[in-house]
């Protein structure tokens, strides 16, 4: 070896081995390796500048001397890549170790949505009205008190103005209190035969267990030559059976509201007990769900529709209600309260 560095003024052969050896032990990663690998047989590296010296050397000498650095470049070729694939194999195990997956796991389900009980119910009521040949029409919310009020033959001082608590925006502007502002709207455009049903949102001053300053309603209007109240309770019984149930029946009570002549209440047997009477319809056999009547004729006459001609027919619902009594709901809050868990027991 001394005999080697006398000769060519460099370090020997084997103290490069070493070097380049103890360099690689100390490589952390394969990239860290590659240096050490250019370092020593790469282009530009220590064994092809030992070679280039060959050009220095006694051409007797230039023999032994390439066999010694053809042997170094050997060793270290197969020595790195004895390193390589150690080093390899240990970051394929962590790599492995990292990205383990457990494929016995239970899967995580992706959360699909519902429809909100309202929207199902409205749906429904859409549904059994376009069957029988209702077309929708939706009025604005913000509305004057003419067509909330006046021409439903409810004037100023009309005491069942107080009937509803309105929420009123200037003297004549306020948020409609019922979806009957549409019927007027409809009847000034459109002439008989009319056969409508308008969905909605209304507001009134009422915050309780089962008022809501704002609710939906569902409102019809059926208005042509000879419609009578049979008609009403007909179609009445006809949603009754398809919204509660197949046996359920409807039952017309006297009442009163300004835009109908007579005015009714309309009962449906009670769905829960079968009418027998249990707590939901607290012993009666019957639930209230909803208004309607004959549309008086002063409403017509506003509307420039000959009383003396058409009669009609409207009803009222108030769609919150008629989900609360389908589904078993006590408390109205929990229809806008938005709490995931309630929401997802409406599943089809
Ligand atoms: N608008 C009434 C209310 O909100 C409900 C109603 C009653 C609507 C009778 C009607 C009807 O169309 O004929 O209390």
């Amino acid at each position: 070896m001394d005999q080697e560095k006398e000769l060519f003024g460099g370090p020997d052969t084997e103290s490069i081995a070493e070097q380049a050896l103890g360099e690689a032990e100390q490589a952390a990663d394969s990239r860290a390796l590659y240096e050490v690998k250019m370092k020593f047989l790469g282009r530009m590296g220590i064994v092809i500048a030992l070679m280039k010296k060959m050009r220095e050397i006694a051409p007797e000498e230039r023999p032994a001397f390439g066999k010694r650095v053809n042997a170094l470049r050997a060793r270290l070729e197969q020595a790195f890549d004895k390193m390589e694939a150690r080093i390899r194999a240990r970051e394929m195990a962590a790599r492995l170790a990292r990205e383990q997956l457990d494929v016995t796991m239970p899967g995580r389900h992706g959360r699909a949505g519902a429809l909100h009980p309202v929207t199902r119910v409205k749906n429904q009521l859409i549904d059994i009205f376009s069957g029988m040949g209702f077309e929708i029409y939706e009025g604005p919310e913000i509305e004057s008190d003419y067509y909330n009020f006046t021409a439903l033959n409810t004037p100023d001082d009309h005491p069942a103005r107080d009937m509803q608590d309105t929420f009123y925006i200037t003297d004549h502007i306020l948020l409609r209190t019922q979806t009957s502002a549409g019927q007027i709207r409809v009847m000034e455009q459109k002439k008989p035969p009319i056969k409508i049903l308008s969905p909605g949102r209304v507001f009134r001053s009422d915050d309780d267990a089962t008022h809501s300053p704002m609710f939906h309603q569902m409102e019809g209007l059926v208005v042509d030559r000879g419609i009578t109240l049979c008609d009403l309770k007909g179609m009445l019984d006809e949603f009754a059976r398809t919204m509660f149930s197949a046996t359920s029946k409807t039952r017309l009570r006297p009442s009163y509201f300004p835009f109908t002549e007579p005015s009714v209440e309309v009962d449906v047997s009670c769905a829960s007990c079968g009418g027998k009477g249990c707590s939901l319809c607290k012993g009666t056999g019957w639930i209230e769900v909803l208004g309607a009547g004959m549309v008086n004729r002063r409403v017509l006459e506003n509307c420039g529709i000959d009383p003396d001609v058409y009669t009609g027919f409207a009803f009222g619902m108030g769609i919150e209600r008629i989900a609360m009594l389908k589904y078993g709901i006590n408390n109205i809050k929990l229809l806008t309260e938005n709490d995931t868990r309630f929401l997802e027991q409406f599943r089809d």
